[in-house]
């Protein structure tokens, strides 16, 4: 499939891109193409002494369209142009941005056209200033952004580092990947999960066999990576429990690591009671050898091992008296809808991801998922195919809009 042909994170979400006159500002040549890689469409507009630091022209190049740098450009053909860009944009974004433009909005002067956007704009608007380490102490800078922050301005704060000066402190830009964390925030978290503690499994289990071999399954571990990452989006409180996977999650989600389907049975058993929502996306191990060998086991021309069954995790928990919500994926590669069907009734489901791989475009290691929900009222719900963040934000919305409102 075509990069271009997918879902992503951004799909379809318009981002105003304002930078300012800051040296930081060539880093926004890197958050613009992170975003545009989420498929956001990036308008920019620059002030006049960001022209000093880095051309139009780069971002014209970059985006396809024109970069607005004059409230009155010669050749004026919308005439009030600020607030339709302040209608067409999902989220503002003013990276880099410095301590005159956050001063400018805090007094409510829109004498440019960034400001005037700003001013114009209901959407969210993203700031992450970037200035020398005695600016960003200055009280009044502070009391700025206190002010901005209580009027629900969004702020990625500034890192500790070398800066543009050769002093070392506060004040270096954010890294992109904390800048695009808070644009998915503003965009696709709406803090409705605030308050509510969610445990999500993912990733593969391994069963050892002796001590270089094990039992395992291809799971990659991203669709639960992607679940984890959009719960916490929502405002909410997550523990990852993640079977060996190369992924890396935010800091902010605990994460426990596990090997076997045993560890990942007592971290999960062990969390249950505080939480209010399970997503199992984990690929455990049905079976694991009785015996591990404490040698490596030597060949022959045929090797028998005997296997035992794992606790089914999902099953001990139909049972529990902890009363959450309970969510499972089933993989199925014959008879989907009747095998997941069955799962959703067995395992005492609210709701359970029905996913049929195709080696291609779902299921291990692919980026997209194409998943049927199925849950208790008897809904069903077939998804396009998407990337499997889109999929995990598909699924907790139907957690949302149904099953949270019946408990
Ligand atoms: N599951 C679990 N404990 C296990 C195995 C699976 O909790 N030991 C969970 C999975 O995380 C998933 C759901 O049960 O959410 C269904 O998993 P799946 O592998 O599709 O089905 P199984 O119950 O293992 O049945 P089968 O392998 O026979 O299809």
């Amino acid at each position: 499939m075509k990069m271009g042909a997918m879902n992503k994170r951004l799909d379809g979400k318009h981002i105003l891109l304002g930078i300012t006159g800051s040296i930081a500002a060539y880093k926004a040549v890197d958050v613009l193409r992170r975003l545009q890689k989420e498929g956001a469409e990036v308008r920019v507009v620059m002030t006049e002494a960001t022209q000093k630091f880095i051309a139009p022209l780069t971002f014209e190049t970059l985006t396809g369209a024109e970069v607005v740098t004059t409230m009155f450009p010669a050749q004026r053909t919308i005439r009030t142009r600020h607030v339709k860009w302040a209608e067409w944009a999902d989220c503002l974004l003013i990276c880099p941005a410095t301590a005159n433009l956050v001063g400018k909005i805090a007094s409510g002067i829109a004498d440019d056209f960034l400001s005037t956007i700003v001013m114009a704009s209901r959407a969210p608007v993203i700031i992450a200033p970037a200035m020398d380490y005695e600016m960003v102490q200055n009280r009044i800078y502070l009391d700025n952004c206190k002010k901005l922050t209580d009027y629900g301005y969004i702020f990625v704060d500034t890192q500790e580092g070398e800066l543009a000066s050769g002093a070392v402190g506060p004040g270096r830009l954010a890294e992109p990947p904390a800048i695009l964390d808070s644009v998915y925030g503003a965009i696709l978290g709406n803090e409705t999960w605030k308050g509510k503690k969610v445990l999500v499994s993912a990733g593969p289990t391994r069963e050892a066999l002796d001590p270089v071999r094990y039992l395992t399954n291809h799971s990659s571990g991203k669709m639960g990576f992607a679940m984890a990452e959009a719960a916490f989006l929502r405002g909410a409180e997550v523990t990852l429990v993640s079977g060996p996977t190369d992924l890396r999650v935010r800091k902010e989600i605990e994460r426990i690591d596990v090997v076997t389907a045993s560890e990942m049975t007592d971290a999960i058993l062990s969390r249950w009671p505080e939480q209010d929502i399970l997503i199992m996306s984990a690929a455990v191990s049905d079976f694991a050898p009785i015996e591990t060998s404490g040698q490596k086991i030597k060949k022959g021309d045929t090797l028998q091992i005997a296997l035992k069954k794992t606790t089914d995790i999902l099953g001990a928990l139909a049972e529990h008296p902890h009363q959450g919500i309970k969510v499972g994926f089933a993989l199925e590669t014959e008879n989907g809808e009747a095998n997941a069907l069955e799962k959703l009734k067995s395992k005492k489901l609210d709701l359970i991801c029905l996913n049929q791989p195709d080696g291609k475009t779902t299921g291990f290691g692919t980026e997209t998922n194409q998943i049927t929900l199925l849950d208790k009222t008897g809904s069903r719900n077939v998804l396009p195919l998407m990337t499997k963040w889109a999929a995990a934000e598909a699924i907790l919305d139907h957690i949302d809009s149904w099953v949270c409102q019946k408990k």
